[in-house]
């Protein structure tokens, strides 16, 4: 039978009246089987969105964050400027208990709050305009960052061959084009000839039904593996490098990500396959020292024992505890470069994300948060 290829709507956008005001975004849980759209109203909903991984993917996740505060500051009445900023305070704060790992969550929240403070000493309907502003900004932003990414990563791939991918960092887990998907799809346009193969990624299987899907879409060769045959295809030499997105990537160049990416970093390195993580510097997070301080979720045990949250019936034993945590820490030294959307960094990683940062500050008038 012959596939289907689907086209890709948007991950998340802003809908204004009179179909809105409401946040867009594709139900992820759904996919591959189903292409279904939320409109989200309120900001429970889009809690909720965001905690059972509807909407997920570090860049993704700080898009909806943001149009979280503007779908809060267009519908409440507030009336003066504090009134409004105690209720996005308020917001700001539901959000950011959704998900601890993805640093692009906070810098998002940071970003709209920082316009909502200045804004408000103009005025509520100033801060109503400047924050949906922003937060369309940073959905319209971060396409062109995984752009960016694209075109710094697509030259470190071969001209044909195979590169092995883990979770989702594609469209979907961004403001569309992806991070890692990116660079692959980058390097697809520029007339490389590539295989991908996608890390089924348990629990949540995020690379079979996500990955696999966009990659469906994109006309791009993609085949499925469990996790655990990923070291078998390195020692055939089946895989000529490895791309992973990022959840949060610490000052010394530590990287957390999907849980697993740790162990395919080790393979890599034994097998001396080069291991690639493409992120956009929304994803750096310079307050954070290393690796170790980086908070990592862990999430409900059934969806290891219901596999994705979804059996009927355990597969394991009852009585029997699972461990699942959702994201994995590899060490800097484990890294061959980090792809982001103004360099390619490599070692040493702290000085490299030192520079970035400064010259970041310079370009805007010497403050990094004003990305
Ligand atoms: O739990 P998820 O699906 O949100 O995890 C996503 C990942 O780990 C991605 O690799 C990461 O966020 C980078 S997305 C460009």
């Amino acid at each position: 039978m012959e596939a289907v290829v689907a086209t890709i709507p948007p991950t998340v956008t802003w809908l204004d009246p009179p179909h809105g005001l409401a946040i867009r975004m594709i139900d992820q849980t759904l996919l591959p089987g189903e292409l279904v759209m939320l409109d989200l109203r309120t900001i429970e909903g889009l809690c909720e969105a965001i905690r059972s991984l509807r909407v997920r993917g570090a860049p993704a996740i700080g898009c909806a964050a943001a149009l979280g505060l503007a779908l809060v500051a267009q519908q409440t009445e507030a009336a003066t400027s504090e009134e409004m900023l105690a209720v996005l305070e308020k917001a700001r704060g539901e959000v950011a208990c959704t998900r601890p790992t993805a640093v692009n969550l906070f810098w998002a929240l940071d970003r709209v709050m920082d316009i909502a403070r200045l804004a408000a000493l103009i005025g509520p309907e100033r801060i109503r305009d400047r924050v949906l502003h922003e937060a369309q900004e940073i959905v319209a932003e971060d396409v062109e960052r995984c752009r960016g990414i694209g075109r710094m990563g697509a030259p470190l791939l071969p001209e044909a061959g195979n590169v092995l991918t883990h979770c989702n960092a594609g469209a979907l887990a961004t403001g569309g084009y992806g991070t890692a998907l990116g660079v692959i799809r980058a390097a697809v346009e520029a007339g490389k000839k590539i295989h991908v193969w996608a890390d089924e990624t348990r629990p949540l299987l995020q690379g079979a039904r996500l990955t696999a899907w966009e990659m469906q879409a994109e006309g791009i060769p993609c085949t499925v593996l469990c996790d655990n045959a990923a070291g078998a295809l390195m020692a055939q030499g089946e895989v000529d490098c490895v791309v992973v997105g990022a959840d949060r990537i610490a000052a010394n160049g530590d990287v957390a990500n999907k849980i697993g990416t740790y162990g395919l970093a080790v393979l890599a390195k034994a097998h001396g396959v080069p291991f690639y993580v493409a992120a956009p510097l929304s994803t750096l997070d310079p307050a954070t020292p290393s690796g170790a301080e980086i908070v990592i979720e862990q999430r409900d045990w059934r969806e290891v024992s219901l596999v994705a949250g979804r059996l009927e019936k355990s597969i394991m034993p009852e009585g029997v505890p699972a461990y699942n945590p959702a994201f994995d820490v590899t060490p800097a030294e484990l890294v061959t470069a980090i792809i982001t959307e103004s360099a390619v960094l490599r070692a040493p990683y702290g000085e490299a994300i030192a520079e970035q940062f400064s010259l970041m500050g310079k370009a805007n008038g010497g403050s990094p948060a004003a990305g």
